[in-house]
This record gives C-alpha cells, sequence and structure tokens, in this order.
C-alpha cells in the first residue's frame, strides 16, 4: 500500500476520482489518490466531509482483496481503525475506534473513513477506501458533530505527505495480517479498542431509550450492546445511536 501515491491539487472526491481511474485504466493495487482539495468530500449517506485546502490528509487507497470471504468485508474497516488508531497514538491518548467507521481521540472525532466495495459472484473485486484524518485544520465551521485536529490537540503542524506515509505503514500492517488469514488477533485487538467498551450509557434504537453498555462486535460487524437484563442486542450500521 503506498508505494504509488497520486497527488491531486483539486478534485470533487478522492473516492470518487478512484473509483474512475480503476474503471478506466490499469491501476496498480495499493495506489493511493491524495487531494490538496476536496471540493464535494463525502461521508456516509448523505454526510458532506468538511476539509479546509492543504490542511488535511483525505485520500482514497486502491485495494483488491480478493482473499477476503465476502462475510468478512467489514474486516477491512478493522484493519484500517487499527493503523489509523496505532498512527495517532504516537500523538496523542485517548484514540478509541467508534463503531462503525470513525475514530475518535476523547470524544471527538478526528477521522471519518468511507469504504466503497466493488463485489462481484460473491467476490470482493476492489475496495476503494476513503480517509478524511485532520491534521492542520485550526477550526472547523460546518455543523459536523465534534470534530478535532491533531494541530488542535498538540499545537503542532505536520507535513501531511511524511504523516500520509507513515499513517500508510501502520495500516499496511495490519492489511498483511488480514491477507494472512489472521482474523482473531485483528479483532481482538479492535474490540479492545472500541469508543465506551463496556462502559454504560444511554442508547437508542427502534425500540426507544435505553441503558447499555457496548460489549463488541460480532463476525458481520454489528455493534453488540448489553442491556441491563443482560439481553445482548446487536445493530447494524444506523440502527442505533449513542446518547451522551
Ligand atoms: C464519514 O465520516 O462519514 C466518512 C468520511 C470520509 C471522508 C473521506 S475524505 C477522502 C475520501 N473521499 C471522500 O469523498 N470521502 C472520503
Amino acid at each position: 500500500i503506498g508505494q504509488s501515491i497520486i497527488i491531486l491539487e483539486q478534485t470533487p472526491s478522492t473516492n470518487n476520482y478512484a473509483t474512475d481511474q480503476v474503471r478506466e485504466n490499469e491501476v496498480k493495487e495499493g495506489t493511493v489518490f491524495l487531494a490538496v482539495a476536496q471540493t464535494a468530500g463525502r461521508g456516509h449517506l448523505a454526510n458532506k466531509w468538511e476539509s479546509a485546502a492543504g490542511k488535511n490528509l483525505t485520500f482514497s487507497i486502491y485495494i483488491r482483496p480478493n482473499f477476503l470471504p465476502i462475510e468478512k468485508s467489514y474486516m477491512l474497516s478493522k484493519v484500517v481503525c487499527l493503523g489509523l488508531e496505532r498512527y495517532l497514538s504516537r500523538f496523542v491518548d485517548q484514540v478509541r475506534i467508534k463503531w462503525p467507521n470513525d475514530v475518535y481521540v476523547g470524544d471527538r472525532k478526528i477521522c471519518g473513513i468511507l469504504i466503497e466495495n466493488g463485489i462481484m459472484r460473491g467476490e470482493i473485486l476492489q475496495s476503494i477506501i476513503g480517509i478524511g484524518l485532520n491534521i492542520n485544520q485550526e477550526k472547523f465551521v460546518s455543523d459536523a458533530p465534534n470534530p478535532v485536529s491533531l494541530f488542535q490537540l498538540t499545537g503542532e503542524t505536520r507535513d501531511l505527505e511524511e504523516q500520509l506515509k507513515e499513517l500508510l505503514s501502520h495500516i499496511d500492517l495490519f492489511y498483511q495480517k488480514l491477507a494472512k488469514g489472521e482474523y482473531e488477533e485483528v479483532s481482538d485487538l479492535f474490540v479492545s479498542k472500541l469508543y465506551r467498551l463496556n462502559e454504560w450509557h444511554w442508547f437508542k434504537d427502534d425500540q426507544g431509550k435505553y441503558f447499555g453498555k457496548i460489549i463488541g462486535v460480532n463476525e458481520i460487524g454489528q455493534l453488540l450492546v448489553e442491556d441491563e437484563s443482560k439481553n445482548v442486542r446487536a445493530y447494524h450500521f444506523k440502527e442505533v445511536s449513542y446518547l451522551i
């Protein structure tokens, strides 16, 4: 991952750019598309991704994880989150993975991940892993909930390309574990880094509000929350929200 890094001065979304490139040209696996400025960065559902030009890392990685059974596709999120966790933990404490696809420092979001898989005949043919990581931004203007940057946390600005290379080496390390089938090790580590693991908090699902604690994530990537009657509830993305 990251043998080849393509730098784009400006593009609507690196995920879109990467998808088009892969469709139209011969792109080497592991190629990274990095945008200095993104004009229409996308998040999950209809969300936008705010990032001031030249301040942060907004990029997409192209991989072909065809060794990964489709029912294990959430493993991709795990390895990416773990790479980010390890990279960020060099600079700050309290780095946590907020299920399903965010990285937090304390209660604030420093990174969002948008993975788009191309699936054919039950195989993950290609995966575009979009990452928005706040590095040098001084302040955020959108109504995104609780954004934070590494600069805001440490008071230091960092060289983006250097940071990208370092981050990619961590992601690559975990991705190699996946390629070797080390699912359990990756999964255990992932759960241990979960935001609010084993803490009692209010949650909300289609049944209403309840008090519970996160106890893990299952094989297919569902969040597991245990309630006060010791029932374990399993959720897909957007079926549950975390309350303060
Ligand atoms: C989210 O928090 O909902 C995910 C945000 C993902 C943002 C990144 S920035 C690079 C890549 N290109 C996009 O348009 N989105 C992802």
